[in-house]
C-alpha cells in the first residue's frame, strides 16, 4: 500500500517535469512563430506570392508591350495558347452580373457565358449595383441598338469611378464587340474586355489578363465549328419584343416554364442589309444528339416550352466527320433552290436536316410545346411542313421574314425570292398545316425603296394576314453589300412614316385575326401573372399570342378525379374560352386545366 502510494507521489512529479519542460518549449516555439508572423506581415503576404505566380502565368500568354500594359492582349488565331493553370483563372466567387440587348440568340448567348463564368468560380448576380464585373451582351444589328450600348457603357465608367464601388471590370460581349473590336477599348476607357460570340470559352483568361495585369483583352475570333453544343445552360429568360434584359434568368426559367435552345450559329446568307454574317460568321450545326440531350434535361427539369434557335434554323444541317471532309473536298456549282428559292452559296446536298431534328425533338415529350425561330423562305420543304403538322406539339406559328412586298427591293436585298415565290409558299403552308400563322420581319426604307414599292408591302401584309410582325426603319451597317454598292437615300422621317403605315395594316388584319377567335377554346401556355394585375394571369396560346383571364378556381383534368378543382400555375396547359380581343391581345374566362395531348382544336 505504502509503496503505492511512493509510486503515484513520483509519478506526479515527473509529469510535473515534464509539463514545465514542455511549457518552456512551447513558449519558445510561440515566440519564434510571432517574430515569423511578425516578419511575414511587414513582407509580402501568402495571396502575393499566388498573386505573383498567376501573373508570371498570364504573362505566358503576353507580348512585352502587352506585359508592360503599353498595348491591349489581342487574342490571335496563330499563336498556340500555353496551358493556364485553372486555378490562375479562378474567379474567386467574384459577382458578375449580364446585361443582355437584341435577340434571342443573345439571350441563349448570355446563359453559355454564364454557365461558363459559373465553371471557374464566378457569382452571377441580377443587380448591378452588386457585381464587380459587368458585361453587355450587345446587339449591332441598327444602329439604334448600337447607340444604346454607348450610353450604358458612359454610365458605367463613371459607376466604376465613383468611390465605394464594387465594380472593377466592364465588358462587351457579342456582335458589337465583333464589329468593333479594339474601338471599343480605344475610346474613352469604357471598356476593359471585349469577346464576339466565338470567344466566350476565353471569357476567364480575359478576364484574368486584365485583373492581373491591368492590360485591355479582346478575343474577336470567328470560329469555323463553335457551336457551345457541350455548355448546357441550366437557365433561361422570356422576351420582351426588341430590347430586354435578364435580371434573373434561373427565376425567370422557374417562373415562365420557357427555354431556348441554339441549334446552329452563323449565317451564309449576305442578305445585302444585314450585318450578321460579317458579326456571327459562318454558318454552322450543332450535332443533333446533344441538342436532344439538352432538350431532355429541360423537360426533365419541368420547362414546358422550347424555342430552337439560330439565325436560319431551318437551315440545319448536321454532318459526319467523313460528310464534313468530303464536302471540303467538292466541287458543287451554285445551283438554283426548289420552288423559286435561291441562295448566293454552293447548294448543300446530305446531312440530318431541319426535318428530322424537329421531329426527334418533338417525339421527347408529347407535353411540351417547340417553336423554332428564325427560318428563313427557302428551306421550307414539304417534308419540314409535314413535321409541323403531324406534331401537335409543334406550334403552328411560322415565321416567315418577306422583309419587303417589292420583287426589285427583294433582288436588291438579295433575298432570293420573288413576291409570287412567297406567296406560293404561304398557300402550301396552309393546304398542309390548318390552323398555321404567320409572323414575319420587314424593312422599311431601304436604298432606293419608292413609294410604289412601299404600297407593295402593305399589300403583301393586306394579303398574308399576319398573326404578329417586326418591322424596322432601315439602318445601314458598314462592311454589308448595301453599304458598298447602294445609297442610303430614303430620308429618316419617311422611314418612320412607313414603319407605322406597315404597323398600322398588320394591326388592322390582326384584329380582324382575333376577333375571329373570340367565341373559341384556346389552348394556354400559363406564364405567371399580369404585369397590370393580380388578379389575373397571362399566358399564350399555340400562335403565340398573349391570353389574359382571372385568376380563378378551375377544374384539373389532368387529375384522375374529375371534380378537383384548383388555381392555374404557370407551366399548366389551361382551356380559354374567349370573350374579347385587341390586335395583339385576347382575354377570356378559364374553362379547365387540361393536357396538351388532350386537348381538340376548335
Ligand atoms: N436595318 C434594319 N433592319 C434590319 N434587319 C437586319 N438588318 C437590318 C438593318 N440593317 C432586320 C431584318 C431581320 C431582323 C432580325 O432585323 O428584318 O429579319
Ligand atoms: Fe441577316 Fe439575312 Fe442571315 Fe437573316 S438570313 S441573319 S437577315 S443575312
Amino acid at each position: 500500500m505504502e509503496l503505492l502510494k511512493c509510486c503515484r507521489i513520483l509519478q506526479r512529479i515527473e509529469n510535473s517535469i515534464i509539463c514545465r519542460k514542455r511549457f518552456h518549449i512551447e513558449r519558445k516555439c510561440l515566440n519564434k512563430l510571432e517574430a515569423f508572423k511578425e516578419r511575414l506581415e511587414s513582407g509580402p503576404q501568402f495571396d502575393d506570392f499566388l498573386r505573383e505566380d498567376a501573373i508570371n502565368e498570364i504573362n505566358k500568354h503576353l507580348t512585352k508591350s502587352e506585359k508592360s500594359g503599353n498595348i491591349a492582349y489581342i487574342a490571335k488565331r496563330s499563336s498556340i495558347a500555353p496551358y493556364i493553370d485553372k486555378r490562375v483563372l479562378d474567379g474567386k466567387q467574384r459577382t458578375v452580373c449580364i446585361e443582355t440587348y437584341g435577340c434571342q440568340m443573345n439571350v441563349n448567348d448570355t446563359e453559355i457565358a454564364a454557365k461558363i463564368l459559373r465553371d471557374y468560380n464566378y457569382q452571377i448576380v441580377n443587380e448591378v449595383k452588386d457585381a464587380n464585373i459587368i458585361l453587355l451582351m450587345t446587339c449591332a444589328i441598327r444602329e439604334g441598338a448600337e447607340h444604346k450600348i454607348w450610353q450604358r457603357l458612359k454610365y458605367l465608367r463613371s459607376m466604376k469611378q465613383s468611390a465605394n464601388n464594387v465594380l472593377k471590370q466592364v465588358g462587351v460581349l457579342g456582335c458589337m464587340a465583333e464589329r468593333l473590336k479594339t474601338k471599343l477599348i480605344e475610346k474613352d476607357k469604357l471598356v476593359d474586355i471585349v469577346a464576339g460570340p466565338d470567344s466566350y470559352r476565353d471569357l476567364p483568361k480575359l478576364l484574368a489578363i486584365n485583373n492581373l495585369n491591368a492590360v485591355n483583352a479582346v478575343n474577336v475570333l470567328l470560329s469555323m465549328d463553335e457551336t457551345y453544343a457541350d455548355i448546357v445552360p441550366t437557365v433561361t429568360c422570356d422576351t420582351n419584343e426588341e430590347n430586354y434584359l435578364i435580371e434573373s434568368p434561373e427565376r425567370k426559367l422557374q417562373t415562365a416554364k420557357k427555354a431556348y435552345v441554339s441549334i446552329m450559329r452563323g449565317c451564309d446568307n449576305m442578305c445585302s442589309y444585314c450585318i450578321v454574317p460579317f458579326t456571327r460568321g459562318k454558318e454552322r450545326s450543332r450535332d443533333l444528339q446533344s441538342i436532344v440531350n439538352e432538350v431532355k434535361l429541360l423537360t426533365k427539369a419541368g420547362i414546358k416550352e422550347i424555342t430552337l434557335l439560330g439565325q436560319n434554323v431551318n437551315s440545319y444541317r448536321c454532318l459526319s466527320d467523313t460528310q464534313q471532309k468530303e464536302e471540303i473536298n467538292s466541287h458543287n456549282e451554285y445551283k438554283l433552290s426548289s420552288d423559286g428559292f435561291r441562295t448566293v452559296y454552293k447548294q448543300k446536298i446530305g446531312g440530318l436536316r431541319f426535318d428530322t431534328l424537329l421531329d426527334s425533338v418533338a417525339k421527347v415529350d408529347e407535353e411540351v410545346r417547340f417553336r423554332f425561330t428564325s427560318p428563313h423562305p427557302k428551306d421550307f420543304p414539304s417534308s419540314v411542313l409535314h413535321v409541323i403538322n403531324n406534331h401537335r406539339n409543334v406550334c403552328k406559328l411560322v415565321h416567315l421574314p418577306a422583309q419587303s412586298g417589292s420583287n426589285v427591293i427583294l433582288e436588291q436585298m438579295r433575298r432570293g425570292y420573288t413576291i409570287e415565290a412567297y406567296l406560293d409558299l404561304v398557300k402550301k403552308m396552309r393546304e398542309t398545316i390548318p390552323n398555321v400563322g404567320f409572323s414575319s420581319d420587314f424593312i422599311c426604307g431601304y436604298c432606293g425603296e419608292t413609294e410604289a414599292q412601299h404600297e407593295q408591302t402593305l399589300d403583301l401584309i393586306d394579303k398574308v394576314k399576319y398573326n404578329y410582325i417586326f418591322v424596322f426603319p432601315y439602318s445601314m451597317r458598314e462592311k454589308t453589300h448595301a453599304f458598298h454598292r447602294h445609297v442610303d437615300d430614303v430620308p429618316k422621317d419617311v422611314k418612320n412614316r412607313r414603319v407605322k403605315e406597315v404597323a398600322e395594316v398588320f394591326r388592322r388584319n390582326a384584329l380582324k385575326l382575333n376577333e375571329a377567335l373570340l367565341g373559341t377554346h384556346q389552348l394556354v401556355l400559363v406564364e405567371g401573372l399580369s404585369k397590370r394585375s393580380n388578379d389575373h394571369f397571362v399566358g399564350r396560346n399555340d400562335l403565340n399570342t398573349k391570353v389574359i383571364f382571372p385568376n380563378v378556381k378551375v377544374k384539373d383534368r389532368t387529375k384522375s378525379s374529375l371534380n378537383d378543382e384548383r388555381n392555374v400555375a404557370p407551366g399548366d396547359y389551361v382551356v380559354v374560352e374567349v370573350h374579347k380581343c385587341t390586335s395583339e391581345t385576347l382575354t377570356g374566362v378559364p374553362l379547365f386545366i387540361t393536357r396538351l395531348a388532350d386537348f381538340q382544336v376548335n
